[in-house]
């Protein structure tokens, strides 16, 4: 029923688009006549573009339009509710009108009656007639550690996501050279962090806070892995699931589904794991950071550990949340200690329990729970 009145409606309005297209001859789009609304983002149809190539779901076995729609009703970006984050300060991430905005390089406005990131945030199919990502430039990151400096995120496609999926601005930064007993830092919001989309920071091993009496050693090998470096995130988000086996990657960006099934076949590709025995909770390189356990045990067992210490601080809630308002600041001294609880939500935000970059994370981990265990 949903599938004839979509397509019912769809081809009303493009009755209604072919007509003002008659008079439209370069692919700008047409500007309304003086006096009604303005498309504002109306980027126009490709000369010569076949309406049928993606508009026909008994025979688009080219670019499967309507599977990729299924598939991204399954993923976060559809169902995740906040779209209505759609005022001009957030809607560059959380809306499809404003992140085109963004991506054109124009100022990100308020569209009331935004949409969630769809197809026409990372596409423009109708400009330009294919499935080519909309933006792929390389994306700097802010300084999220006091005197770490920006940093350059390119792995290729994966860009497309860190326009997203990147640090917000924070203040004030944490900084590891307050070693001193007079150096405070004074937080005044429960939200002391760079908002949620650090993945980009984390795969790349930048981001967290280092504690200066601690030796890190780098990051694991998915920093620097050539597949990475080209598809970046898609790599192991978008991978394709195999036929029957259940709905994940592709457009629901997934690789949990159904509980407890993980989509791995990004991570079996030629030149990375063997997918004999290979589970997400993978025990690798960082073996002995992570006493022998797989990724995901050693980084949530770490996790509880530290969320304890901070508990105990009364530096955090039990939900996890920082215990902190403008009316009732948390201080913290030596103010480089809280880099441990900026390590915390940094790790918590990543969500990927350690599999974007295990090594950093253990390390950032383990360095924490030393500092708050110091007197
Ligand atoms: C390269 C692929 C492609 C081509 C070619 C294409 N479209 Fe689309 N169009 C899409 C996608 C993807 C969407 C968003 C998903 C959807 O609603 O089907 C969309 C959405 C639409 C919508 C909005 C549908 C709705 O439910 O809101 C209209 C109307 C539309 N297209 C008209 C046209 C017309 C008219 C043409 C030919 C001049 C055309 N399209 C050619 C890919 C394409
Ligand atoms: C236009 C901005 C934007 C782009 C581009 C984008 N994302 Fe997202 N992503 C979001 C937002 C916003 C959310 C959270 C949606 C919500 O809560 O409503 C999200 C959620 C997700 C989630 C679910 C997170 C969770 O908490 O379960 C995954 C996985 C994800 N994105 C992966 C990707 C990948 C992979 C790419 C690149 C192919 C990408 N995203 C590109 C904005 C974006
Ligand atoms: C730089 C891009 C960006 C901007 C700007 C941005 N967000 Fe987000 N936000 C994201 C991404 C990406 C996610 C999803 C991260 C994930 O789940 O992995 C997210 C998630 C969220 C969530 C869900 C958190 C959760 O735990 O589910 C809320 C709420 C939110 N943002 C609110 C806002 C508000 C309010 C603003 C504006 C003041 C804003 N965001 C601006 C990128 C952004
Ligand atoms: C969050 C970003 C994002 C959203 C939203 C998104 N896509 Fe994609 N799409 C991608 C990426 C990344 C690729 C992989 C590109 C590649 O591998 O070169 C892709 C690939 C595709 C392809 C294959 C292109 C080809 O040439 O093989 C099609 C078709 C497609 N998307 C359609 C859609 C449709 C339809 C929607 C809306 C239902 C949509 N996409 C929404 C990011 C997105
Ligand atoms: C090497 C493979 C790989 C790469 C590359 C990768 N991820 Fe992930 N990601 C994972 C795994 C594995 C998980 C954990 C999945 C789980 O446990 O649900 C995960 C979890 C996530 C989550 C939480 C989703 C959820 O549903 O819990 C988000 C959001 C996310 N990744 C976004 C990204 C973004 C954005 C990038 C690129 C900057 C990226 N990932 C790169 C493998 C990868």
């Amino acid at each position: 029923m949903k599938r004839n009145i979509t397509l019912f409606g769809m081809l009303a309005v493009a009755g209604l688009l072919a007509g003002i297209l008659e008079g439209c001859k370069g692919p700008e789009g047409p500007a309304g006549p003086p006096g009604e609304t303005t498309v504002v983002n109306l980027e126009g149809f490709k000369e010569g573009i076949n309406c049928g190539d993606c508009h026909n779901p008994d025979t688009d076995t080219t670019y499967y339009v309507w599977a990729r729609k299924y598939q991204w009703e399954l993923s976060k970006h559809f169902f995740g509710g906040d779209f209505e984050r759609s005022q001009s300060t957030c809607g560059g991430c959380h809306t499809t009108e404003g992140f085109i905005e963004a991506a054109s390089g124009k100022t990100v406005t308020t569209h009331v009656d935004a949409s969630p990131p769809g197809c026409f945030a990372c596409h423009s199919p109708h400009s330009r007639g294919d499935f080519s990502l909309r933006i792929n430039e390389p994306v700097t990151l802010n300084e999220t550690v006091a005197g770490s400096g920006t940093a350059t995120f390119d792995y290729g496609k994966g860009n497309l996501c860190a326009q997203c999926h990147k640090p917000r601005t924070l203040s004030p930064l944490p900084d590891p050279t307050k070693t001193a007993a007079t150096d405070t830092i004074t937080i005044t919001s429960n939200r002391w962090y760079p908002h949620y989309g650090v993945q980009s920071q984390m795969l790349m091993g930048t981001g967290g806070f280092r504690f200066a009496d601690y030796t890190y050693t780098g990051n694991s090998n998915h920093t620097d892995n050539s597949v990475i470096k080209q598809e970046g995130c898609i790599a192991c988000h978008m991978a394709d699931a195999t036929a029957g086996s259940g709905i994940a990657g592709g457009h629901t960006m997934n690789i949990n589904y159904n509980e407890n099934s993980y989509l791995l076949n990004g991570c079996t590709v030629s030149g990375c794991h063997t997918s004999s025995g290979f589970t997400v909770d993978y025990i690798g390189a960082s073996a002995s950071l992570s006493g022998g356990l797989g990724t995901h045990t050693a980084t949530e067992a770490y996790m509880d550990t530290l969320h304890q210490l901070l508990l105990d601080r009364e530096w955090i809630t039990e939900s996890g949340s920082i215990n902190a308002s403008s009316g009732s600041p948390l201080k913290i001294a030596p103010g480089a200690k809280a880099g441990a609880l900026f390590n915390y939500l940094f790790i918590e935000h990543d969500l990927s329990k350690g599999s974007h970059n295990t090594r950093y994370a253990l390390e950032l981990l383990k360095s924490s729970i030393q500092e708050l265990r110091k007197l």
